[in-house]
């Protein structure tokens, strides 16, 4: 009596589970091809350009920028006070900073030609234009690096005074 019932539980067993298997293996393999359809659609999405750009603007910031700015974008001590021969020590570019009070077009506009070159003659600063040693493309990538550590809000704000300046023709 016993042994027969044992078996007959263990014949049920696999007939109650095999269906549940079965929905979920294709379950997953239809999600698996929702995917890939949907990756193979989009190629390459636009997500993953950015997310490109913003690892190269990493490798410009590490290579040319973190020297001064700081290797977290923490900026040198006492930026804003001048020092004795009138330079500024470089400000951070976090949200501590004021890089996020500029427009693009200017933050794209100081790292090409420096802040000496932007304020005229007679302004000393230790910020050299990068136009020369960097292309536009990696200027804009590592300005989206900096960009792309800001909270929201920081962001939102900082692309509001690019749409602003961009309708004032401000550059
Ligand atoms: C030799 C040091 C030095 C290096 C290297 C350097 N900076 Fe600067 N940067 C400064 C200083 C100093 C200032 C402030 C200049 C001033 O106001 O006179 C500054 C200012 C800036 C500003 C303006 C910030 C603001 O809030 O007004 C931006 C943008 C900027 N730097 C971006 C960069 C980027 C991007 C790189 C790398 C590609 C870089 N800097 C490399 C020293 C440096």
């Amino acid at each position: 009596m016993a042994k027969s019932g044992k078996r007959s539980r263990a014949k049920q067993r696999p007939r109650t589970r095999h269906p549940a298997l079965t929905v979920a293996a294709l379950g997953l393999l239809g999600l698996g091809a929702a995917v890939a359809g949907f990756a193979f659609w989009r190629s390459p999405p636009p997500e993953s350009d950015t997310e490109a750009m913003i690892a190269l603007g990493r490798q410009v910031y590490e290579a040319n920028c973190a020297a001064c700015h700081g290797v977290n974008l923490e900026g040198q001590p006492n930026w804003r006070q001048r020092r004795a021969d009138g330079t500024l020590p470089a400000p951070p570019h976090d949200a501590a900073g004021h890089t996020w009070h500029h427009p693009d077009q200017q933050l794209f506009a100081v790292t090409k030609y420096g802040v000496a070159a932007l304020a005229g003659p007679g302004y000393k600063s230790d910020m050299p234009g990068f136009g020369t040693t960097l292309s536009d493309a990696e200027i804009r990538a590592v300005l989206e690096y900096i960009k792309s550590t800001w909270p929201e809000e920081i962001r939102r704000r900082q692309a509001q005074a690019t749409l602003r300046a961009r309708t004032q023709g401000g550059g």
